[in-house]
């Protein structure tokens, strides 16, 4: 029966604003229509269309309940070859594995991930997804260091490329490349990737302010370097990379022969 509700699913997509569904859809449901459907359907429609909009969001997911629920939603059409389906899979695959602590757990979700990100982009319409780039980067970057592959890393550093083509506006996929830029030691490139994530959403990221006076350091920018690294240190931390970004970047000032008094938060 999720068949029939999974070919509703343009009118799923009519729900997402600035998301384009598009192959799956076959029938294309108004509200109207949908309300003259039994309940169980408008229910399975509903769930989907809002696993759908939850798993739009470009920040991490940190709640393992909304990661749950967005998979029981999903995993009732993940047969339905489309790219917006799979690649939500595969990030939440990905985003399980990372609160995971079972090592055989976390290899098993990261390839069930991989293979989603893989379906999505033998789907990819022709202006590109960066959803299915993005997190299929993440997944093998995350692979690449867990298994040793020095190649993943090389594919996945080409696919956040792509991503960030395709969408510019993602802050996250800015600062992942970035990231990887800043650690193949192309500062300049690093900088101007990280600058641009800020530019978009100011102070978004303990880990981006870090990363972007890391690689204004190393470039020799050092003024700053260490007007970054300490907003880094007293930027209010948001999710589980902030805190060792802070650790990292009071480091880094204390290399550039700062004294803690000079950039720790005072504590009231
Ligand atoms: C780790 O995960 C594997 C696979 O899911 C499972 O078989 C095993 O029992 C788990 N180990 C622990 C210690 O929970």
């Amino acid at each position: 029966m999720f068949r029939r509700a999974a070919a509703s699913f343009g009118r799923v997509a009519t729900g997402l604003a600035g998301v384009q569904v598009a192959a799956a859809a076959t029938v294309a449901l108004t509200d109207k229509e949908l309300s003259k459907k039994p309940e169980w359907y408008q229910i399975a429609v509903r769930s989907i269309e809002d696993a759908l909009k939850r798993t739009s969001k470009y920040g991490y997911i940190e709640s393992g309940a909304t990661l749950e629920e967005s998979y029981e939603a999903l995993a009732k059409v993940s047969d339905i070859h489309n790219t917006e389906i799979q690649w939500r899979i595969a990030r939440i695959l990905f985003e399980k594995a990372e609160l995971s602590k079972n090592h055989t757990e976390i290899l098993h979700l990261l390839h069930e991930a991989k293979d989603h990100a893989k379906k999505a982009l033998a789907v990819e319409p022709a202006k590109g997804s960066a959803g299915a780039h993005k997190w299929y980067a993440l997944i093998l970057s995350r692979l690449a260091k867990l298994e040793k592959n020095s190649e993943y890393e090389t594919e996945a550093f080409k696919h956040l490329e792509k991503a960030v083509t395709v969408d510019p506006k993602d802050p996250y996929a800015l600062h992942l490349l970035g990231v990887q830029q800043y650690n193949n030691k192309d500062y300049s490139a690093a900088v101007a990737t990280l600058q641009k994530a800020e530019a978009i959403k100011a102070g978004f990221s303990a880990s981006n302010l870090y990363y972007l006076g890391a690689a204004q350091k190393a470039a020799g920018k050092k003024n700053d370097a260490i007007t970054n690294l300490k907003a880094a240190v007293q930027a209010h931390p948001k999710n589980r990379f902030d805190g060792k970004a802070r650790s990292s970047a009071k480091n880094a000032l204390a290399g550039l022969g700062l004294k803690p008094e000079e950039y720790e938060v005072k504590d009231l």
